[in-house]
């Protein structure tokens, strides 16, 4: 791997073991768990699911529980979160996991072959459940790997995806792909952020493509 990447890795790593976000689904090794919480976060706040994960949990603790549910008590579960597709699709691979034999497999294309769950979630759950050395791309790590490495184009860029996530397949700690998947979507969601991101105290600055361009000296530089 070149030094530059190692670079970035090592650091991210490091800034990850002291910021990171103390969320409820943090250090959850549950596959079930793990699934529940990524399809919550998909298209939804962070702050919005914080309340709906436990209850969920709480009311479904696990894949059995959630299979042999009527799906009008998902469904009024899932209530205010929206995209009830979601909720749907969850319902219905909890029911296909346990008429396959209970258990959620580890390898990312089963997973995909679930109702719902695409390249991201299956990243997830594979890297997150059982340290598979998978990548997991999603928005915020997308857009922080998009900058520290150059790659150019509009989000959804078919060959800016597929660069992304070849980029981040080769990065992926080895293991660490737990912390390292969330490590980059951290340093997304909170520093190397959408619009104005704070690259003045940015941990990977002086490996960034983009933020070599700002003034290292300035706490608050920011990036154009
Ligand atoms: N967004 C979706 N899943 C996440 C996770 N596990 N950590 C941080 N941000 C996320």
């Amino acid at each position: 791997m070149p030094p530059r990447a190692k670079a970035f890795r090592r650091r991210l790593l490091r800034w990850y073991g002291r910021n990171r976000r103390r969320l409820p689904w943090r250090g959850v090794r549950d596959p079930y768990a793990v699934l529940v919480s990524e399809v919550m976060l998909q298209q939804t706040q962070v702050t919005r699911v914080l309340t709906y994960y436990p209850r969920f949990l709480a009311r479904y603790p696990t894949l059995e529980d959630l299979a042999a549910s009527p799906a009008d008590a998902v469904r009024e579960e899932w209530r205010g979160l929206g995209y009830y597709a979601r909720a749907r699709n969850l319902h219905a691979a909890a029911r296909q996991v346990v008429a396959d034999g209970g258990r959620l497999p580890r390898d990312p294309d089963a997973l995909r072959r679930l109702p719902g769950i695409g390249r991201y979630t299956a990243g997830a759950v594979a890297s997150l459940a059982f340290g598979a050395r998978v990548p997991a791309v999603d928005t915020n790590a997308a857009r922080v790997l998009a900058r520290v490495f150059g790659v150019r184009g509009k989000k959804g860029d078919a060959a800016r995806e597929r660069r992304l996530w070849t980029l981040a397949a080769r990065l992926v700690a080895p293991g660490r792909a737990a912390d390292w998947n969330q490590a980059l979507m951290d340093l997304g969601a909170t520093t190397c952020v959408a619009r104005n991101p704070r690259c003045g105290r940015c941990p990977v600055r002086p490996v960034c493509a983009a933020g070599s361009r700002v003034d290292p000296r300035d706490p608050r530089a920011r990036l154009r």
